[in-house]
């Protein structure tokens, strides 16, 4: 097994870490376009190997995307990050043209490789990875839903005092300050729906604090966060490698499932060795599908803007 992250920030690396000390692939390559960059990170990965017991082959490359070859998993990072007071959607005029060019360089070289797309706007930069590169959409999968997913669960465990393993949570919709939905009517602490312990202000609360996770954090670290993205991308990667057909909510492209066309947008996905292999069903309160809608519509227009860059 061969996996390449593009990007060697603080995402990438976080991510290659975790796919290391997982043993997910015998080689994983970290790809960045600053001089050196990449090859330092992977040195310093794998001098971590002794320590770790680790066996997977860390190496970096500066922009040479032959050593990529032949990879069956790339995520991708690049691009800029938020900086304190940004939303990701300002980011769309330098990624956009940053996430298609890394799309392109990788597929000559795997062409058959299933692609996570990490980049901000991350629904938008999905929607852009599966109409660049024309591949079956099974292939590209955005993930923002599993980062959401993992900080509404971190919320609702500080409030029940509880374990985040424990809980089963999931954020739908895009991956934006206002347009994700933490869904906590469906929100169970094994099978005990989280409600019966939460009074509406609470729930309301974690609701907030879930959606602005992301703005919380830059706010404080200076710059987007990295420790749950990287670990949420490694997170799929596991997943498709080991075939584990494990429920995420992943952005993918929809075509009539939860009422949507023409866009990529977080739903529940079994994800497994042939990227997101089949979108679940939920049944959705009338509020819940508004709110999706609307988020849908706020994806839809950013995903407008591609067109005049
Ligand atoms: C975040 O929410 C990087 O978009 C990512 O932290």
């Amino acid at each position: 097994m061969k996996i390449t992250v593009v990007g060697a920030g603080a995402v990438g690396a976080t991510c290659a870490d975790n796919i290391a000390r997982k043993e997910l692939a015998s080689e994983l390559v970290l790809l960045d376009i600053k001089e050196g960059f990449a090859e330092g990170k992977a040195q310093d990965m794998m001098q971590t190997a002794a320590l770790l017991g680790f066996d997977t082959r860390i190496s970096g490359s500066t922009n040479d995307y032959t050593k990529t070859a032949n990879s069956d998993v790339v995520v991708i990072t690049s691009g800029l990050p938020r900086k304190p007071g940004m939303t990701r959607e300002e980011l769309i005029g330098t990624n956009a043209g940053i996430v298609k060019g890394v799309c392109e360089n990788i597929l000559k070289h795997s062409p058959n490789a299933i692609i996570i797309v990490i980049s901000n706007p991350m629904d938008t930069m999905t929607y852009l990875a599966l109409q660049s590169t024309g591949l079956p959409k099974n292939r590209i999968i955005g993930m923002g839903g599993t980062l959401d997913s993992a900080r509404f669960k971190y919320q609702l465990s500080a409030a029940l005092d509880c374990s985040p393993a424990d809980l089963n949570a999931l954020v739908v919709g895009g991956h934006g300050d206002t347009t994700m939905i933490p869904l906590i009517k469906h929100a169970t602490w094994n099978s005990i729906p989280v409600t019966q312990f939460l009074s509406e202000e609470q729930q309301e609360k974690i609701i907030a604090d879930t959606m602005v996770g992301g703005a919380t954090l830059t706010k404080l670290l200076g710059t987007s966060a990295w420790y749950a993205p990287g670990a949420a991308g490694a997170a799929l990667v596991e997943s498709i490698v080991r075939d584990e057909k494990k429920l995420f909510t992943c952005c993918v492209s929809l075509n009539g499932e939860y009422g949507q066309n023409d866009i990529c947008l977080g739903v529940p996905v079994v994800i497994g060795k042939n990227g997101w292999e089949k979108i679940v069903d939920m049944d959705l309160s009338a509020s819940e599908q508004a709110a999706f809608n609307k988020s849908a519509d706020a994806v839809r227009s950013m995903n407008d803007v591609l067109k005049t860059l």
